[in-house]
């Protein structure tokens, strides 16, 4: 039975119960019955009439939901067909990383079919040597740890390896429990390729970089190299030249000094033997013997004749020294006395160390150790040596520059020379000036090839970028330079007493 039916019944029940309280005026009671009736009738009615407006609302309800179900259908729909349409790889996986559902995308992706995916862990299509850290990742994301987002290598069967940026969402339900993880899977292979190409060109370019660095330090160095060997060699063969042909008059000088004064005291002595025997000569002698005042000769010659003597050997000396100092016939490594090399070097700058007439002499103060014989490349060593000695000088020939001729008149001018043996096999050779010294900034630059702060035509500036590469590079060793504006200049050069590997 409807509503509306009971509603009519009870309307109907409310008439007859009207009539029958009309006909009925005989008992009290009677009536008292017919009233309750009627009110419970009445109330009856009522209930209906509200129940009616529930059935209307319920009715309203019921469509919106047939509309609301409708458009979750729709949705669900779109959903889906998003889902396999979309151009990534979409996964469903449960929370042991057993695939669910996949889109077409995903399926082709790991070279299936959508219909085989599910039920096939995802593991299964990644390389059994990265398999392990996949799992890792998985049991991480099931404890809600770990990245969400990294990268995997796919290896589909009988598909080339595919580079994936992979994103997992995990799903929870209400509990807050984890029940499945969505996967974004996005081919990122091309990306690699790219980035492995580009990483490959930087690297090709650095090293091309490198390799043209490489070459313009060679091709700096050889320059150096072809500059100092023309020095060197013009030097050596100029020296080795004069030497040669100094050597030979020298000899026959001093190998007749000897002679000489035996002729000269026989001479003498015959002539104070003739004295004695012949007191009063003939008046020409006597006049003769005024002028020439034979007791001055015997006096002074021997002097003479002793200082040609000391001139000689010091031409001997200095010839040797030349020959030494070009060292022309000695490429080779081997053990020298370096104090021989620095006197050397010291004789053939003597003219330069002497007064000038712009400042008083240079004070050569040395304090040698007591070194061993060192193994070097003797000719080398003393172009170092020469190049530090020369830049001393320069320096001190500076000063006037700064200060006048007066100021600098009771200033002593000095070159310390300081030779020892360090611990762990070396020696250290000083070679230190009062002269004007250098700023930090000339400090920076001084072993680069070509500075100079001397004006043009006046160094070339390789002086110390030679000595350099001859203390550094051949011999093993360390060249440093200790100075400050004002205040002098040390260079320490330090070398092994052996050479181990020869370059
Ligand atoms: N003892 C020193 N005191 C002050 N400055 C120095 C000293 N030694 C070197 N220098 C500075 O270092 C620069 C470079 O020296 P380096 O010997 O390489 O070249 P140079 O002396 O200028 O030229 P070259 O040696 O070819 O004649 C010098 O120009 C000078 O400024
Ligand atoms: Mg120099």
């Amino acid at each position: 039975m409807s509503l509306n039916d009971l509603t009519l019944q009870i309307e109907d029940m409310q008439e007859r119960v009207t009539q029958l309280h009309k006909q009925t005026n005989s008992s009290s009671s009677h009536l008292q019955q017919l009233e309750v009736m009627m009110t419970a009738l009445a109330e009856l009615g009522f209930a209906i009439d509200e129940l009616q407006l529930a059935n209307q609302q319920l009715q309203a309800k019921n469509e919106e939901l047939a509309i609301a179900h409708q458009t979750i259908a729709a949705e669900r729909q779109r959903y889906q067909q998003l889902f396999e349409e979309a151009p990534d790889a979409y996964l469903v996986t449960d929370t042991l990383g057993v695939i669910v559902e996949a889109n077409s995308a995903a399926a082709s992706l790991l070279g299936s079919s959508p219909r085989y995916l599910p039920r096939r862990p995802l593991a299964n299509f990644v390389p059994k040597e990265e398999r392990e850290f996949f799992r890792t990742q998985l049991s991480q994301l099931s404890r809600g740890e770990g990245i969400f987002e990294w990268e995997v290598n796919f290896s589909p069967p009988k598909q080339p390896p595919v580079f994936t940026l992979v994103r997992v969402a995990v799903v929870r339900n209400s509990r807050d429990t984890n029940i499945s993880f969505r996967w974004l899977i996005r081919d990122i292979s091309q990306r690699k390729q790219a980035e492995e190409a580009l990483r490959k060109l930087s690297q090709t370019e650095r090293e091309k970089t490198t390799q043209l660095e490489l070459a313009l330090t060679e091709l700096q160095r050889t320059q150096e190299k072809l500059i100092l060997n023309e020095k060197m060699a013009s030097l050596g063969q100029l020296m080795a030249g004069v030497a040669h042909e100094i050597n030979n008059p020298v000899g026959f000088i001093y190998a007749n000094i000897a002679p000489a004064t035996e002729y000269t005291n026989d001479l003498l002595h015959l002539i104070e033997l003739y004295q004695q025997h012949y007191p009063h000569p003939v008046a020409e002698i006597a006049q003769q013997l005024e002028i020439i005042n034979p007791d001055f000769i015997t006096e002074d010659f021997p002097k003479l004749l002793e200082s040609m003597k000391i001139g000689a050997e010091r031409i001997i000396q200095i010839v040797v020294s030349l020959r030494n100092f070009s060292r022309v016939n000695e490429a080779e490594c081997k053990r020298v006395d370096i104090h021989e090399g620095i006197d050397n070097t010291l004789l053939i700058l003597q003219h330069r160390l002497k007064q000038q007439p712009h400042r008083p002499e240079i004070q050569v103060i040395k304090e040698y150790g007591q070194l061993p014989q060192v193994e070097c490349y003797p000719g080398q060593l003393n172009q170092v040596f020469m190049n530090l000695l020369c830049n001393a000088i320069n320096a001190l020939d500076e000063l006037n520059k700064e200060h006048s001729l007066e100021e600098m008149k009771t200033y002593n001018y000095t070159i310390y020379i300081c030779t020892e043996v360090n611990e762990k096999n070396s020696v250290a050779i000083r070679i230190a000036d009062n002269g004007s010294g250098m700023s930090k900034e000339v400090q920076q630059k001084i072993f680069d090839p070509f500075f100079t702060t001397k004006s043009v035509g006046q160094g070339t500036g390789l002086g110390l970028s030679i000595s350099y590469q001859i203390v550094v590079e051949k011999h093993s060793g360390k060249l440093q330079c200790i100075s400050d504006l004002g205040q002098g200049t040390e260079f320490v050069i330090s070398l092994p007493i052996c050479q181990r590997k020869l370059p």
